[in-house]
């Protein structure tokens, strides 16, 4: 599956001042630039602008819209985006920079577009250990959002070659840092109040975790949280959901789409990646008004398949 037909020349840049002064120009307009860290590489794109990190979704072919994994230089970044405890601290001096994602709570004002999240309000995020990831970020100075820089259901890549055999005219460069020394994925680890949890085995093992934190590591089954992807499909608003409207019925809220303005539109112009960007921010507005939400119809074409499947979980009959 593609949803991208428009070719753009991939730029490859070396890991020296010039090559990574212009992947953070490059982020910094939007455009997305496949990174090394020390697990796999990484497609990267700011994470504060909604249209960019649309854009991941449409060159890895991706049918849904998962919640991603932010990057920052250092803890201290870290801290100005999630509610940070003791634990997180703890986790964060034993093994930052390094293969570990933390899942905490949001801060209020942390400028993180609603797609990063997936609409949650909890926040994955990474300092990862790479000499280039960290050179990039210091220069870039924001928050980058990042899944495995592959095309949706292919293997991880570890070398920029990887990347390029599935990305090449999709993105806008890719940085070469050598292969990457884990080649596997970061550990996720996520908190239910005292409880830490395991949400994904990676780069860290769970036993040196443990031993950090000097207790037990919980599976997401004995907590209130969910497994990652059953996460996703959990959230809803509370008032029901009618999909393919053209207006609204009495006590509905219309979320637009193109022609059919609503109370909120997604995109005026029928454009899908402004679409993507605004989705969970104007489902959570309107959910606020209180009362039903219908939705005016999105093609099923590029990013507009994505946008269907989560709209389609959005209005799935409630337990
Ligand atoms: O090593 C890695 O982690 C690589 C490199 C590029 O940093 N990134 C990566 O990202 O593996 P991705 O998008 O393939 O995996 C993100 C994982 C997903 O399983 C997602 O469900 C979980 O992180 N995730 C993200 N945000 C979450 C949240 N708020 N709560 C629970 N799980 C979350
Ligand atoms: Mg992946």
């Amino acid at each position: 599956m593609s949803f991208t037909s428009d070719h753009i020349d991939t730029e490859c840049l070396s890991e020296d001042t010039a090559g990574l002064t212009r992947a953070a120009a490059l982020l910094g307009k939007g455009a997305l630039v496949a990174f090394p860290t020390e697990t796999v590489y990484g497609l990267g794109a700011d994470a504060r602008q909604g249209e960019a990190v649309a854009a991941i979704y449409a060159a890895k072919g991706r049918p849904a819209f998962n919640p991603l994994i932010v990057h920052v230089a250092d803890t201290q970044s870290a801290k100005t985006y999630v509610e940070w405890t003791p634990a997180a601290q703890q986790l964060a001096d034993a093994f930052w920079p390094g293969p570990l994602t933390l899942v905490l709570p949001l801060r209020p004002s942390h400028g993180i577009s609603s797609l990063v999240t997936a609409g949650l309000d909890t926040l994955a995020i990474r300092v990862p250990a790479h000499p280039a990831a960290q050179a990039l970020l210091g220069a870039f100075g924001g928050p980058v959002a990042a899944p495995s820089a592959n095309p949706s259901g292919r293997i991880s890549p570890t070398t920029a070659e990887h990347v390029a055999t599935g990305l090449e005219g999709r993105i806008a460069a890719i940085l070469d840092g050598g292969p990457c020394n884990v080649g596997l994925e970061s550990t996720i680890i996520g908190f239910d109040g005292p409880k830490a949890v395991m949400l994904r085995e990676g780069g860290v093992s769970a036993e040196r975790i443990e031993q950090v934190l000097d207790q037990k590591l919980h599976t997401y089954a004995d907590t209130a949280i969910s497994a990652p992807g059953q996460l996703l499909s959990h959230y809803a608003p509370r008032g029901a959901v009618r999909l393919n409207a053209t207006q609204a019925h009495e006590g509905e809220h219309l979320l637009g789409f193109g022609e059919i303005a609503g109370t909120h539109t997604l995109s005026a112009s029928g454009d899908l990646a402004e679409a993507a960007a605004n989705l969970f921010g104007h489902l959570h507005k309107l959910d606020a008004l209180g009362g039903a939400i219908a939705i005016a119809p999105i093609p099923m074409t590029g990013l507009g398949r994505a946008i269907n499947d989560r709209l389609k979980r959005a209005a799935a009959p409630r337990d």
